[in-house]
């Protein structure tokens, strides 16, 4: 089988990449490298593998981009509340305009399966503080980001829910932990980076609740649901991570202040975060299996052991945050 994984030179990519790979699969690599291909330089050399510089909003790149392709992991983006807000333009065509212009070609082009990379976010804001939101709860998207992903997800789900090619939605955690295209932007990683290197950490609305998964898990969700029986991930979505790894914020630095000596934390109080969520993630493990490796405080270890070797020279540099 030969997967398409669109965004492969980016943070979740990367490492799917490489567990596709790893079992066996032909990949092709396709993205815009709007943050480099370093990601991506050691598996060139692999011969199952292949790059393709390319954007997901032209047609023309997108077509050569199919040629041979039975399976499509799309994670190509503009990702994240802040990149989406400053680069609207730019998050309207790639996330919706390019989303719909890759599933409609790949469609045309006999691809078979659809896996797309959504995101919890579009949960916003629970109605209720002290519940958990299940796939089939409100969907409240708070920013252009969530918008975007929940339309994309109408879109896969409903108005082409009877396409020959079967496609999922996953609903993402927040995620953490090393990947060749590390993000220092993200709140487990962000966390444990400015309490290693300053030793100082603020934190603006501790009580907002957030679930998280480890890279390693995520990519691991897109590879079962590529080798799901197609009657059991058609047409459906699944929030992906596991229950017991939702945490506040305050959560998360007490977890970082574990493992990494001598930070002072600074609390600020604040009701502006509009993202406040807890999410079950019975469904993905009732119906197909999945479990994860990882804990937070395993991120939070990895990062700090990564960080304090030094071997980062500049983890504040703009090549670690998505703007
Ligand atoms: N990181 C998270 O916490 C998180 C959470 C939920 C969902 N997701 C979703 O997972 C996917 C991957 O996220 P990530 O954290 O790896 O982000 P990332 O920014 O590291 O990777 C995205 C990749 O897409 C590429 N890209 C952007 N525009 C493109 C275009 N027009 N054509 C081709 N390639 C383009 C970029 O060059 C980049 O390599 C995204 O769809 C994101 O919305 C991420």
């Amino acid at each position: 089988m030969k997967v398409l994984v669109t965004g492969g030179a980016g943070y979740i990519g990367s490492v799917l990449v490489r567990q596709l790979l790893a079992k066996g699969y032909q990949v092709r690599a396709f993205d815009s490298l709007k943050f480099g291909g370093d990601a991506l330089y050691d598996v060139m050399l692999n011969p199952n593998f292949e790059f393709m510089k390319g954007d997901v909003r032209i047609a023309a790149d997108v077509d050569k981009a199919l040629e041979g392709i039975d399976a499509i992991a799309h994670l190509a983006a503009i990702v994240g509340d802040p990149a989406c807000k400053k680069f609207s333009e730019e998050a309207n065509e790639t996330n919706w305009d390019g989303s719909v212009l890759l599933f409609n070609m790949a469609e045309a082009a006999g691809v078979k399966r659809f896996v797309f990379s959504s995101t919890c976010s579009n949960y916003g804001k629970m109605p209720d503080p002290d519940s958990f939101v299940v796939e089939t709860s409100e969907l409240n998207p708070v920013s252009l980001y969530a918008e975007l992903k929940v339309k994309f997800e109408k879109y896969l789900l409903e108005d082409k829910k009877d396409s020959p090619m079967c496609s999922t939605a996953l609903r993402f955690s927040t995620v953490y932990g090393f990947s060749p295209r590390i993000r220092f932007d993200l709140t487990v990683n962000e966390f444990t980076r400015n309490a290693a290197i300053h030793g100082v950490q603020e934190i603006w609305g501790q009580q907002f609740w957030r679930p998280y998964c480890h890279v390693d898990d995520l990519a691991r969700a897109v590879v079962l649901v590529l080798e799901s029986p197609e009657e059991k991930v058609r047409a459906n979505v699944f929030n992906v991570g596991t229950t017991e790894e939702n945490y506040n914020k305050g959560m998360v630095i007490k977890e970082v202040c574990k493992v990494v000596p001598n930070v002072t934390v600074n609390y600020v109080d604040s009701s502006e975060d509009p993202r406040d969520y807890r999410v079950n993630f019975d469904k993905i493990k009732n119906e197909l299996g999945f479990t994860i490796t990882k804990t937070v405080p395993d991120g939070v270890r990895e990062i700090y052991t990564l960080l304090k070797t030094g071997i980062v020279t500049d983890s504040f540099a703009q090549k670690f945050r998505n703007i």
